[in-house]
């Protein structure tokens, strides 16, 4: 018994080692989130209020929507796939009594309509974020900003703060071309 116990805590520390190398937007890559301090400079930078509906595509912990709510006044949603990640930001957030301000579901972010979002913040890499660009320009309204950070998206840029890598776009009144 106690052998198989070793096997699993090794295996489970194996995986979370090797998830370093896994694509930052694939499920169970757990280095790859945004701290704190990244997520209030997403805030002030894409001057999120209260009124504004903060929608995070691929939420993971929940801590951009956790900062938004809390120190902004923002009402968030959070879609994330990974069940893991939903259950631990859902605890989370109960926690810090946000649970009237944000909600979760675990679905696919192709799947779900996104046009209630003032603000859409995502942590996606550049080939997810070209593949979301057409349902973005379809759902959001002209005016909604859009937030990634590290990479860039194929969008008409209105901010960036270039040493912490986070940027933020406008979606344009004139539909683009896709
Ligand atoms: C790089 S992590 C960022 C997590 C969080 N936004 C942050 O910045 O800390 C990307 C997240 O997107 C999720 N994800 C990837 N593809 C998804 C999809 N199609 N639908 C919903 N979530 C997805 C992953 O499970 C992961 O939690």
């Amino acid at each position: 018994m106690a052998v198989l116990i070793i096997i699993a805590i090794v295996l489970v520390i194996l995986l979370y080692l090797l998830s370093m190398v896994w694509p930052p937007d694939s499920p169970w890559s757990p280095w790859w989130r945004t701290s704190p301090k990244i997520a209030r400079i997403q805030c002030k930078l894409a001057k999120i209020k209260k009124g504004d509906i903060v929608y995070d595509l691929g939420s993971g912990e929940g801590t951009a929507l956790m900062i938004a709510a809390r120190e902004f006044g923002a009402t968030g949603v959070g879609i994330e796939i990974d069940p893991f990640r939903v259950l631990t930001s859902k605890l989370s957030i109960a926690t810090a009594k946000l649970s009237s301000q944000i909600q979760i579901e675990r679905k696919n972010f192709f799947d779900i309509d996104i046009s209630r979002a003032t603000v859409v913040i995502m942590y996606l890499i550049p080939k997810t974020m070209a593949r979301l660009k057409p349902k973005l320009l379809k759902e959001l309204k002209p005016g909604t900003r859009v937030v990634t950070f590290v990479y860039k998206i194929d969008l008409p840029m209105i901010a960036a703060d270039e040493k912490n890598e986070v940027y933020v776009y406008e979606v344009p009144r004139k539909r683009i071309k896709h």
